[in-house]
């Protein structure tokens, strides 16, 4: 099969070393990919939202299969459009990924169907906020209803804060949307949950858990994820039963009946406070640290995966993992998530002598004139597999070090849930 993947982070990189190892793979392009995706694939520098050209460089390249990363073009409608041109693509169509690309639809599906998730109310109105405000304390979260590229959740300890975020979404400060969420706050431990859905069937596709701040010990602003390790302990077959019967199962079949199936990766973010799950937002697609850390861990052929589920038929395969944990810490340029500069060298990445279970996945690096240059905020997942996350993190950090970039930092504490008292 001839596959295009969609995309130009860590994730891709991830996902195209996968299909790269496909017995049924023939060629993969990378639109627009980055210096890590060139050495499996062919990249091709194109405007991810311009179906048009992507139908040209599809066909131009006879692609079976157009595997897709982030979550735009799918809220776009990337699927619906490429449907009618007879091109598979793995993912929701336009209706179905509102799921993500709009807070309000996921909210008043979750009400609609009792599905828990923290107590709401969306806003078009500042009278609609002080409503609220009124009735319920603090902190509490705002949420721009589009998308944000990460950046549309605040939590606010005061009136002032709300009032003045609800007044710039309301002027327009995203784009997607002038509505807003506000909810109330859960406290507890954030883990999540990866399916495969096809039209009939769901399957697992793994857990993991993500460090969103940027800063040590939580702190400091959201990021798109510092690094992440799988599985993620908390989810036990108990609570994925819950996760399960609370929440996948009503969302998927209030989906069916609207006559619009979900169909592709499905990403639950949970809140877990004594042992409940809340649903704290759905993805369209895989996460970004989280795909690094459960790909490595799979062990049947992505591709045949894909034909299952593309086929309806994801209840008639077995997909097994490997018995070990994975871990990943983002290798980020100084400044983000704020401002941050490009283009600076990465020197030692070529020199570095991988054992067999640790990876280098590229997110923003481009390669120019046969040198690896930074090229956005996270630039390097490095990922190790092994049976004690402990050693997994110490063989990261010797990864980390010989790479020595100095224009780049990342967090030393990725994956202190799963190492405190260790
Ligand atoms: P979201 O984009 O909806 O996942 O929100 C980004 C982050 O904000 C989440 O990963 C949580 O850490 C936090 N968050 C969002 N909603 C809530 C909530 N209702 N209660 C507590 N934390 C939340
Ligand atoms: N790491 C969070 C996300 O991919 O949304």
């Amino acid at each position: 099969m001839n596959i295009a993947i969609i995309g130009s982070g860590g994730r891709e990189h991830a996902l195209c070393k996968k299909i790269r190892e496909s017995i049924l793979t023939k060629q993969i392009i990378c639109i627009p990919g980055n210096a890590g995706t060139l050495k499996l694939a062919k990249n091709i520098e194109a405007d991810i939202l311009n179906f048009k050209k992507l139908l040209k460089i599809f066909k131009s390249h006879k692609v079976d299969l157009v595997v897709v990363g982030p979550e735009e073009p799918l809220v776009e409608g990337m699927v619906d459009y490429f449907k009618k041109k007879k091109i598979k693509v793995f993912g929701p169509c336009k209706y179905a990924a509102k799921l993500e690309g709009s807070k309000a639809f996921m909210k008043e599906l979750c009400k609609k169907n009792n599905i828990p998730t923290a107590n709401f109310k969306i806003c078009k109105s500042i009278a609609q906020v002080r409503s609220f405000l009124n009735s319920n304390s603090f902190p509490i979260v705002v949420k721009a209803d589009g998308l944000a590229a990460g950046k549309g959740v605040f939590i606010c300890r005061t009136k002032e804060k709300v009032i003045k975020l609800a007044a710039e979404i309301f002027r327009g400060k995203f784009k997607s949307s002038k509505k807003l969420v506000l909810e109330e706050f859960i406290e507890g431990e954030e883990a999540s949950y990866f399916l495969l859905v096809d039209e009939n069937n769901f399957v697992n596709f793994g857990t993991a858990q993500d460090h969103k701040r940027v800063g040590e010990n939580d702190t400091g602003p959201n990021t798109g994820g510092m690094g992440a390790y799988s599985p993620a302990p908390i989810i036990d077959k108990e609570l994925e039963k819950k996760i399960i019967n609370k929440i996948v199962k009503p969302t998927l079949n209030a989906l069916k009946k609207l006559g619009k199936p979900y169909t592709g990766f499905l990403y639950v973010g949970l809140m877990i406070k004594k042992k409940e799950p809340y649903l704290i937002e759905y993805n369209v697609r895989m996460g970004d640290p989280e795909c690094q850390v459960i790909l490595p861990r799979l062990n049947t052929d992505i591709l045949k995966i894909f034909s299952y589920a593309l086929s309806k038929r994801l209840n008639k395969i077995n997909i097994k993992w490997k018995n070990l944990k994975c871990m990943t810490i983002v290798l980020c340029s100084k400044g983000y998530p704020g401002n941050y500069k490009k283009n600076f060298e990465i020197k030692n990445i070529e020199n570095i002598n991988l054992k067999k279970n640790s990876f280098i996945f590229h997110s923003g690096t481009k390669l120019k004139n046969n040198i690896v240059l930074s090229n956005g905020g996270r630039v390097l997942n490095v990922t190790s597999l092994g049976n004690s996350f402990l050693k997994i993190k110490k063989t990261i950090i010797n990864i980390l070090k010989k790479i020595s970039w100095n224009k780049g930092f990342f967090r030393k504490d990725i994956g202190w849930r799963v190492i405190k008292n260790k």
